[in-house]
């Protein structure tokens, strides 16, 4: 009763103020409104006045609005405000940003140091910005205007995070509600109309039990060929914005190859607005589970709802669907880097009848690269509230990184870097060495020397040694050999090497094999990893794995999730991703727990184990349990590893 009856003032007051504010909005989106569809977008839904009605500086790019100034460390740090103290009863946080804020405070990146961030986050919820909503926080204005000025500064350099704008009726008021200043706003159902290109992000639609941070769910087999070609299964509203393409779906019905299941059942006056078809709809879509439905079709519609996102899209990837966007001028998540047209298929709204007949245009082969790279793309920046956050955040720094490396630049995961197919890849080979000096680093050097392929040797030299021989060729005519001064024998600087690696443009995407002066395998044998590698380019290739489980890791198991990192070979890529996926200080103490976490979670494959020596008792297990439940800790939904049998070859 009571919402109908906020309904009913907002329907009314929309019509006295709708024509007061046509002019005004006319002016801020300069004047792009002409030929629009729908006389909707021209109303207001915020009637209440006083309210501010800018969007933010309608022209801001990261030229105008953004302070670079502030971003010139090499490394991006971001801070987050700290939370309001709430008085009883006061509102929390939506578990959709209370994810988001938390996930950015456990990064690598944050700080609490406002005076070296080069990015702002606030504590105050902005994602639902539906008043209806119970998630809509009422006094953001106020809560803005109580910042340390010094530190808010107009908005500059903030990033606002927005799920859901506007309400019943019409949902186009873009604004939030509240003056967004020069902030990026990084929002979910963004239109390509009023899009700040280059400074706003747009953002993917998750839903709040969207886990904080992945597991790896089953494995399942991507196939070509389906028992569904495509399929819909969600409400069709019977009146108001958003309901022509639903509405039109039972068209395309065929229960074998193309069920469209609609329900009419939504709010609760549906029943008013029911239309003869609504009885055998509901019937017809209580049969069907969901997610079986995702699972078993080539293609899943993804018609925009009320507002132009859909928690489809990313339903969709997840469960090895194409999503066919229904939704025009959607902003497609991370637009700005990701190629969608290879993944997903788009089809203008008014050509709805016509997706069964492209859904049938495409070829087997084509469909498989496009799961394919569905899933890849899910799992590198969607699966997790984590990696969505961090994505974020990734785009705005490769923006200000233009001839710095970013991760995010062109690649989709690390080992998709390519290389000439003439120019084999570069090997770079990394080797720890004892507290003493002694003859055994010069054996490894001999042994290694051997291997082809190797375009520079770096050594982990720790300080317990003596002076390093600084110039030192050490009978390796040709290859360089760099030096690197370490605290302790067990240490093992990845990022450190990352770096090096990735200043060097000519060693990209190179082959790092870690090798030890104790280490015992011969050329033959790593020249064998070698070839691994080259057929495994993705994943993890080690001599030497364990199997981590909650109880403890063992080694006696022919099973292994975690590799070690005493003579194993890994894509120089992944090493430069450490950094953005797992603090500093988890990565230097926990070097082989860390790198296979990571590279598991990316590429959802094991760690390739391919001659299973038997562990040494010197290294050390019980601390790579001790790693490995520090990192566990991280991932409510359990440590994404995946395991594998040990193959001996
Ligand atoms: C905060 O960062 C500034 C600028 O980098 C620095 O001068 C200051 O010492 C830092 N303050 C604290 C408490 O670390
Ligand atoms: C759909 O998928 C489920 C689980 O993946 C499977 O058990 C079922 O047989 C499939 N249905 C059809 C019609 O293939
Ligand atoms: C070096 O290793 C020893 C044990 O091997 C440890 O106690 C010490 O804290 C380490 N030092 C550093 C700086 O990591
Ligand atoms: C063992 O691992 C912990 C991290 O859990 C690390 O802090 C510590 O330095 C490690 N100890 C040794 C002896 O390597």
């Amino acid at each position: 009763m009571k919402t109908r009856w906020r309904y009913a003032l907002l329907v009314s007051a929309i019509l006295i103020y709708g024509g007061m504010m046509m002019k005004g909005r006319e002016w801020m989106r300069g004047g792009r409104e002409e030929g629009r569809p729908s006389a909707f977008d021209e109303m207001d839904d915020t009637p209440v006045p006083n309210v501010q009605r800018k969007i933010g500086d309608s022209r801001c790019s990261m030229a105008s609005c953004f302070d670079f100034t502030k971003c010139e460390a090499d490394r991006l740090k971001v801070y987050v405000y700290p939370d309001a103290v709430r008085t009883e009863g006061e509102q929390t946080s939506s578990e959709a940003y209370t994810k988001i804020v938390q996930s950015i405070r456990e990064s690598p990146f944050y700080t609490s140091n406002a005076s070296e961030a080069c990015l702002f986050v606030l504590s105050i919820d902005t994602t639902d910005r539906d008043k209806i909503s119970e998630n809509y926080v009422r006094d953001v204005s106020a809560l803005i205007s109580s910042l340390p000025s010094e530190i808010w500064n107009g908005g500059t350099n903030h990033v606002i995070f927005n799920l859901y704008h506007g309400t019943f009726p019409d949902y186009a008021a873009e604004h939030l509600g509240f003056d967004t200043g020069r902030a990026i706003v990084a929002r979910a159902s963004a239109s390509a109309q009023n899009f700040r290109h280059g400074f706003d992000v747009s953002f993917p639609l998750f839903h709040k039990e969207h886990p904080i941070r992945d597991s790896i769910e089953r494995a399942f087999t991507l196939r070509d060929r389906d028992p569904i070609l495509v399929s819909f299964k969600g409400k069709r509203y019977v009146y108001g914005i958003g309901s022509e393409t639903r509405d039109s779906l039972h068209h395309l019905h065929n229960p074998e190859r193309t069920p469209m299941l609609t329900t009419c059942r939504h709010n609760n006056d549906w029943q008013a607005h029911q239309d003869e078809r609504c009885e055998r709809d509901n019937e017809e879509y209580d049969r069907w589970d969901y997610e079986t439905l995702m699972v078993n079709s080539t293609f899943c519609l993804t018609p925009r709802g009320r507002r132009l996102g859909s928690f489809r899209f990313l339903e969709s990837l997840r469960a090895g669907c194409i999503p066919i966007v229904l939704s025009d001028d959607w902003k497609l998540p991370f637009d700005e880097f990701i190629d969608w047209p290879a993944a997903a298929v788009r089809v203008p709204e008014k050509n709805v009848l016509l997706v069964n007949d492209i859904a049938s245009s495409f070829s087997p082969s084509k469909i498989l690269k496009m799961k394919q790279r569905g899933r890849l793309l899910y799992h590198r920046y969607f699966a997790s509230v984590e990696k969505i956050a961090m994505a974020t955040l990734e785009l705005i720094w490769s923006r200000l990184n233009l001839n710095r490396f970013s991760p995010l630049s062109n690649q989709l995961l690390p080992f998709e870097t390519t290389f000439k197919s003439s120019s084999p890849r570069p090997i770079v080979v990394v080797i720890s060495t004892g507290d003493r000096l002694n003859s055994r680093l010069q054996r490894a050097i001999e042994t290694i020397g051997k291997v082809q392929g190797v375009r520079e040797i770096i050594i982990l030299w720790p300080s317990t040694r003596g002076s390093p021989p600084i110039g030192a060729d050490m009978g390796m005519n040709g290859v360089e050999i760099t030096i690197v001064e370490t605290e302790n024998q067990s240490d093992l600087p990845l990022e450190e090497i990352g770096r090096l690696i990735e200043k060097k443009n000519e060693l990209r995407g190179s082959a790092v094999l870690f090798y030890s002066d104790r280490s015992s395998e011969s050329e033959k044998e790593i020249s064998h990893l070698l070839s691994v590698f080259s057929q495994l380019p993705h994943t993890l290739v080690s001599n030497h794995g364990i199997e981590y489980s909650v109880n403890g890791a063992s080694h006696s198991s022919t099973f292994a999730n975690v590799a070690l990192l005493h003579t194993a070979v890994v894509h120089s890529g992944y090493l430069s991703f450490l950094p953005l996926f797992l603090p500093s200080s988890l990565i230097s103490s926990c070097p082989s727990a860390s790198l296979s976490t990571l590279i598991s979670s990316l590429s959802l494959s094991p760690p390739s184990i391919v001659v299973g020596h038997r562990l040494e008792q010197q290294w050390n297990l019980i601390n790579l349990t001790d790693c490995l439940n520090l990192i566990s800790k991280r991932y409510p939904l359990g440590i994404p590893l995946v395991a594998n049998n040990v193959v001996f070859q």
